[in-house]
């Protein structure tokens, strides 16, 4: 019979409901929690996952949960898991353990006692990772309240590292938030797309990669190849599954920015993720984007997703409120078969692209607090018509 785990896909806080919605299109009946999402599934899901989850930054398995006061009931427990069939002896393994509001309080005695346990279970102590090795399997410890959860991340290096982000221009955005942006956003593969301030291309080359139906991990070491459940036969069998349509349309995305080392970048980037064919890059000013400049050469529908400048990493200052009301302007230029999707930092600053505008979702990355704001009237996949900043 086909075992089966109990999983745990984290994502960015905020993101959780259209992490579901794509664990529900994989055919899984994800329950939110914060910072994620739980779900049952076998091997073949857990591989599918990581290999098409675009908002998702790490799988994680979930071993074992008991309750345990003691460290020495927590070694007698930890040390009855199948160790064995869990990691792999060539392997070496690293312990993390968090404690809170528990009898047992030190994070390094319990990483002691769960090593102890592991060495009992494998029949000899496993090799002990370097503090940073990519490849090492992770074994994450929490105690909280006095109930101990096991759980062994299933991908190495977090999944929005898709592999092809190797240029990163001045102010990159991470790949999973701007699939978030593009969930959100309502646009759909094979409608028109523009990021004029596009810096790394992150947007419009993960539009790109979702038109083509490239899978987001496709580029990524595979899942578990660190540890005991993997299975080359069954990773090969998910990723045949995975091949992308030939006939899907992927015209019409286009992306610009000022900066050609930003443009440059993007084009590498592109190049990398095997998209650079189906977007259009160009160095300029959002004033003079041919779509924006001459609304007659634009497709007469399309949603321009993008992140500007928000004046914290990359100077704004003075002149930002007017790029936005420009940007906006330019925008109603486009007709009313245009949507506007966009990052904001400062809500009020967004609001200054002269249109209704809702949040689709918050989150928080790298300290600060963003809102995905979208266009009032859009009910995509995803958004909390509820939900406003
Ligand atoms: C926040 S960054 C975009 C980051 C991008 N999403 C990425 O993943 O790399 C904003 C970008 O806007 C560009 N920019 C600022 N003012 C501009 C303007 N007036 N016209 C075009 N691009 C501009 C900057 O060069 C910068 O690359």
């Amino acid at each position: 019979m086909t075992e089966t785990f109990a999983l745990f896909a984290a994502c960015l806080p905020g993101l959780e409901p259209l992490l579901c919605d794509e664990l529900k299109d994989l055919g899984a009946a994800p329950t939110a929690v914060a910072g994620g999402a739980t779900f049952q599934g076998d091997l073949r899901l857990l591989f599918t996952a990581c290999l098409q989850l675009g908002t998702a930054s790490h799988v994680v398995i979930r071993v074992a949960g008991f309750p345990c006061r003691a460290l020495g009931e927590l070694e007698r427990k930890a040390a009855l898991l199948p160790w064995s069939s869990l990691l792999r002896a060539d392997v070496p393994a690293r312990v993390r353990a968090v404690c809170k509001r528990s009898r047992i309080w030190h994070s390094g005695a319990a990483e002691e006692r769960l090593e102890n346990a592991i060495a009992k279970g494998l029949g000899r102590a496993p090799r002990r990772a370097e503090a940073e090795d990519p490849d090492a399997a992770v074994i994450a410890v929490r105690i909280v309240d006095d109930h101990v959860t096991i759980s062994l991340d299933a991908t190495t290096t977090p999944l929005h590292r898709r592999g092809w982000r190797l240029a990163t221009a001045k102010a990159p955005l991470r790949e999973d938030l701007a699939h978030a942006l593009l969930l959100a956003s309502g646009w759909q593969p094979g409608q028109a797309l523009l990021d004029p301030f596009c810096g790394a291309g992150t947007i419009a080359i993960e539009a790109a990669c979702v038109a083509a139906d490239l899978a987001p991990g496709r580029l990524r070491p595979p899942p578990c190849r660190h540890l005991g459940l993997w299975n080359e036969r069954l990773w090969q069998d998910v990723l045949t599954a995975a091949r992308p349509e030939p006939t899907i349309d992927v015209s019409h995305l286009a992306a610009s920015d000022r900066d050609a080392g930003a443009i440059e970048d993007a084009r590498g980037n592109a190049e990398r993720a095997g998209v650079a064919a189906a977007i259009e890059f160009r160095c300029c000013a959002v004033s003079a984007q041919p779509w924006l400049a001459t609304p007659a050469a634009a497709p007469p529908n399309g949603t321009l997703v993008t992140n500007p400048p928000f004046g914290v990493r990359v100077a704004g200052g003075e002149q930002l409120a007017s790029l936005y009301q420009s940007l906006g302007h330019r925008l109603q230029g486009l007709g009313a078969g245009w949507r506007l999707a966009m990052l904001a930092y400062d809500v009020r600053m967004a609001r200054r692209v002269g249109r209704p505008l809702r949040s689709a979702f918050a989150t928080r990355i790298g300290g600060l607090g963003i809102a995905a704001m979208i266009d009032a009237e859009v009910t995509a996949k995803g958004p909390d018509p509820a939900a406003s900043v």
